[in-house]
């Protein structure tokens, strides 16, 4: 089947070069000509295991186009799929600009009827105000009809969660447009759930809204295991045997970050706040959020007193591994606190320092290593699990620091591993390790 898909951000290029490898004839459109450009080779814009190869491939095979021209993207296209950006304004809510302008785009130049399919996460209604839009500005009678279909994507598996994701959900006020998407998403052989425009819309929010809850709840947990001499790794596991609850993102840290769930859930409350409903519940989410990702600070705080002069080795910079994504990481908040204190940030990260020194303060030196990060520092914060920040071990913390004190973020480090050297080791919602006095 012949589709269109405009924005060729993460999701939109995911998506994208993933309908075209289960057979359709895909065609990209983005305003920006150099990516365009860039796309037709098969470079892809953005770093996703697995993206390149599948994008070469169905470029050869001759059914993965890329253009910056609307009318030759849409001719023939009977499912066009809006997936640009929708960022969050000031007020907290999402930002509709690029999505509006897509539907009169797509009003002004398709030349026959077509399903409008909106991947982007945006409030409930917007589908409904798409179709609006389309069929306002439209200058012929074509029938066009709106679909929610978003998407569950994470950063890093983006790729494996399209072929083997646990549903796809299909919103639809009409029969017909449901059924095309149903044909388009079957080769996917993934079980599809069907529902209203507005509950599918709703899904999505609910979805990531409740995954941040769990993770705040976690980390709530895991500061009370802390004043209460319990071991929040224990806690969840024992958590997670129980179906209902299940073991998935109860891992306690810094917090979340990322491009979904700090926008996605404060976009919720704003939404509710619409209809006159007060979501508490996600308020707390949002706040012990914040909280959790400045505690790495607190604790070093309460350690020493004053960090003025402490030279830091930051381990780790982006929001999660395998990413050079910095929206939201924890490290941002991290770095501008520990510098108003008066230290010294070292930095490392394998991809994402490029990304961060846009975010972090300018004061900030960046390593190539893990081990250069921590000569000489006053102590550590692992703020990202990558392997290169795992594979450190306390030898080398305690031969390179000035002093191998160590706030993990992450719990990276097992506490009887810990407890066998001469180091102070302060993790998340367990047992501090003071071996060392
Ligand atoms: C998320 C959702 O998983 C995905 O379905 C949605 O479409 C987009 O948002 P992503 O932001 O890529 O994906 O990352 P994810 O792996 O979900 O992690 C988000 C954040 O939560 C990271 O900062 C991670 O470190 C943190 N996290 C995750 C925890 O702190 N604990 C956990 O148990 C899980």
């Amino acid at each position: 089947m012949q589709i269109a898909v405009v924005g060729t951000g993460y999701v939109g290029l995911v998506t994208g070069v993933c309908l075209s490898e289960i057979g359709h004839d895909v065609t990209c459109v983005d305003i920006d000509e150099q990516k365009v450009e860039r796309m037709r080779q098969g470079l892809s814009p953005i770093y996703e295991p697995g993206l390149d190869e599948l994008m070469k491939a169905n470029i050869d095979r001759g059914r993965l186009h890329f253009t910056t021209n609307h009318k030759e993207a849409f001719a023939g296209a009977k499912a066009i799929y809006i997936a640009v950006g929708t960022p969050q304004r000031e007020d907290g809510q999402a930002d509709l600009r690029f999505v509006e302008q897509v539907a009169i785009d797509i009003a002004s130049n398709i030349e026959n009827d077509v399903v409008v399919v909106t991947k982007s996460t945006v409030p409930v209604g917007t589908n409904e105000r798409v179709q609006s839009i389309v069929r306002e500005h439209l200058k012929e009678d074509y029938k066009v009809h709106s679909v929610s279909n978003p998407e569950f994507l994470r950063e890093g598996s983006a790729v494996k969660d399209t072929f083997e994701g646990d549903r796809i959900v299909i919103g639809s006020n009409n029969e017909e447009a449901a059924a095309l998407l149903e044909e388009i998403n079957r080769p996917f052989g993934i079980e599809i759930f069907k529902t209203d425009i507005r509950s599918a819309e709703m899904i999505k929010y609910a979805s990531n809204a409740f995954l941040a809850t769990k993770i705040s709840f976690i980390n709530e947990i895991a500061n009370l295991c802390e004043k209460l001499e319990a071991d929040v790794e224990d806690v969840a596991a024992g958590m997670g045997l129980d179906d209902r609850i299940g073991s998935k993102f109860l891992k306690a840290g810094i917090g979340y970050g990322g491009s979904c769930f700090p926008k996605d859930t404060s976009a919720l409350v704003q939404i509710a706040s619409y209809v006159q409903h007060d979501f508490n519940l996600l308020k707390s989410v949002i706040q012990v959020n914040g909280e959790q990702q400045r505690m790495l600070v607190t604790k070093a705080k309460q350690r020493f007193g004053s960090l003025e002069g402490k030279r830091v080795a930051m381990l780790g910079l982006a929001f999660k591994p395998n990413t050079d994504d910095m929206r939201e990481a924890a490290s941002i908040t991290l770095a501008h606190e520990l510098v108003k204190e008066g230290a010294t940030v070292v930095a490392y990260d394998p991809i994402a320092a490029d990304n961060a020194k846009k975010l972090l303060p300018s004061e900030t030196l960046y390593v190539e290593s893990p081990d250069e990060a921590i000569a000489g520092a006053d102590f550590a914060m692992i703020v990202t699990e990558w392997d290169q920040v795992k594979a450190l071990t306390f030898h080398d913390y305690i031969e390179k620091m000035n002093e191998p004190i160590i706030f993990d973020g992450r719990n990276c480090y097992s506490l009887e591993q810990a407890a066998q050297h001469p180091v102070e080791y302060y993790s998340v919602g367990r047992k501090n390790i003071t071996s060392r006095n």
